[in-house]
């Protein structure tokens, strides 16, 4: 439910580092569906319960990480004077041409204070292999492996996270339904939504620009959730932390590393967020709890790794 100009996040160009055991990954233990490849180089994917053309493109690289996050807008207008709004703001923008990738319209690209390259669309074809809309099933194949439904966020580190948080209200009519604040009452972290998910994307204080901590995808309920831990076990993936229920959002959440080294959430739950609802604020000293509702405790490699 769009409650204003954005409507969600719906593009991520990942970079990873081969295409055999990385798309094996994403296709047959995930669970989504490739829907064409670009070149040489990329290949579009998409969950089985998303209607639009792709949702992400895996890209081959030399390293791991992020290359942009796209958002979808309204409407053309819309996209126009968001256009106008990034530039207002004070970030030069460039434009992607058309057809770039598959199934996509024209394309605004600015880079935001964190140091990650952000777009804008509004035009986007329908996939050929969506879910059905006239007296639909629940879906239209059995759904593989994690059974992963659709992209749904993404946490990124970078710099000066409160011009990001700012950007994200300002300019794409966001709200911010919770946060967490250090102790001289600093930012941290902002969980960040232009919907009624709880977060649409995170962000935490980094000193390192453009860093992507995990992308999230949305499974059905906790049952899934146990699935996809039994997938990481019987596959050999490198198992960050979860099963868990996080306390800030409330996602039921696993976490670990698909073979390229980006690492991955797959989450299900969380609560209904609305723009006048009263922002829920951590201190920092709580975010163990916060982030781990049962231990308590944060490990390391969750804080430290990311790519
Ligand atoms: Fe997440």
């Amino acid at each position: 439910m769009a409650l204003n100009g954005t409507l969600r996040p719906g593009l991520v160009q990942l970079r990873v580092l081969d295409f055999d055991k990385t798309l094996n990954f994403y296709k047959n233990i995930l669970g989504l569906n490739e829907v064409c490849r670009i070149g040489e180089d990329r290949i579009c994917l998409k969950g089985f319960d998303e209607f639009d053309h792709h949702s992400l493109t895996l890209r081959l690289a030399d390293e791991a990480g992020l290359d942009f996050v796209a958002f979808k807008v309204a409407s053309a207008d819309e996209l126009e004077k968001m256009k106008l709004a990034v530039e207002a703001f004070g970030y030069p923008v460039d434009t992607v041409a058309e057809g770039d990738q598959p199934g996509f319209g024209k394309r605004y690209g600015f880079t935001i204070s964190t140091g990650h390259r952000f777009e804008i669309y509004s035009e986007v074809a329908l996939a050929q292999k969506g879910p059905g809309i006239k007296n639909p099933d629940i879906w239209n194949e059995p759904p593989r492996g994690m059974r992963a439904q659709r992209m749904d966020h993404f946490l990124l580190y970078g710099p000066n996270i409160a011009e990001a948080e700012r950007f994200c209200k300002e300019v794409f009519g966001m709200f911010v339904p919770e946060v967490c604040n250090t102790p001289d009452g600093n930012r941290l972290a902002a969980w960040i939504t232009s919907s009624n998910k709880p977060h649409d994307l995170a962000f935490v204080e980094y000193p390192k620009p453009g860093k992507i901590h995990h992308l999230g995808f949305y499974l059905q309920d906790w049952a899934d959730v146990g699935n996809a831990a039994d997938w990481i076990a019987l596959n050999r993936l490198k198992l960050d932390i979860g099963p868990t229920r996080h306390a800030i959002t409330r996602g039921l959440s696993i976490y670990f590393w698909e073979p390229s080294g980006n690492r991955i959430e797959v989450y299900a739950g969380g609560y209904t967020a609305y723009p006048d609802n009263p922002q829920r604020v951590w201190d920092s000293s709580e975010l163990g709890r916060g982030l781990f509702y049962y231990s308590g405790e944060v490990i390391p490699s969750f804080l430290e790794i990311v790519t």
